[in-house]
């Protein structure tokens, strides 16, 4: 296992340090929250730990259901009592960008039904201002490259459909991914996250803000937990 891979583990297990039986758990997609995925399988099995899962992906339900979680649909229950995820970046103030596994549209939708939410990060995820990762944003296949030219004007840098070999990737959703290169830029992004969800064409944008609770970061110190001060935990 390489470096990289050990830290994201470590985060992954730690972070179900928050979870009680009796939870509806909200469980995000990626490389790091996976290993959360298979954990609280683990925890189900061995443990007698009593919890049901919504996924945020069709990826994140097969794994889910491999690894023996109770799955339930968001609509059938009555939120959520946490959402464990990854992110692509995090800055000081807790704002993330996300979607870099292309799921960002049922990552939010899960997050705002979440009295908390819970990132899985390692340490190459912290961030002094967002947008070095390219800003993830959903956008309808109708009229595909005229919603780029306008996202490119509006955010006055180069936006690319993301791609699958010679194919765009299409979500589960059905939709199709622009990556915006603004650089390390997003000073203010919860005003960025309203121009670009003014956008006709756009469904969202991988901008989290005010979301996340708690970051549990790995990095080569160990496991630290850092508690958002504005946030809903403790
Ligand atoms: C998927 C996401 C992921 O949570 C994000 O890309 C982080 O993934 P990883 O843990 O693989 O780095 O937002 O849409």
């Amino acid at each position: 296992m390489s470096d990289v891979e050990a830290l994201k583990k470590e985060a992954g297990i730690a972070a179900c340090a928050y979870v009680r039986s009796g939870m509806n758990i909200g469980l995000g997609t990626g490389s790091t929250v996976k290993h959360t995925v298979v954990e609280l399988g683990r925890m189900i099995h061995e443990e007698g730990l009593e919890i049901v899962g919504v996924p945020t992906s069709l990826a994140t339900e097969k794994l889910a259901l491999e690894v023996g979680i109770p799955l339930v649909k968001l609509s059938e229950i009555d939120g959520l009592d946490i959402v464990i995820d990854g992110a692509d970046e995090y800055d000081p103030n807790f704002q993330l960008i996300k979607g870099g596994g292309a799921a960002l549209l049922r990552e939010k939708i899960v997050a705002q039904e979440a009295k908390a939410m819970i990132i899985v990060a390692d340490d190459r995820k912290k961030v002094q201002t967002l947008g070095a990762f390219p800003l993830p944003i959903e956008i309808t296949p109708f009229a595909h490259q005229a919603t780029i030219r306008v996202l490119a004007r509006t955010l006055d840098c180069r936006v690319n459909c993301r791609m699958a070999g010679d194919n765009p990737v299409i979500t589960d959703n059905g939709n199709m991914i622009a990556d915006a290169h603004c650089g390390p830029s997003i000073t203010q992004p919860k005003v960025m996250e309203s121009e670009i969800l003014n956008i006709a064409g756009v469904v969202q944008v991988g901008l989290f803000n005010d979301m996340c609770d708690v970051v549990v970061l790995a990095g080569s110190n160990g496991v630290e937990t850092l508690v958002n001060p504005n946030g809903r935990l403790e």
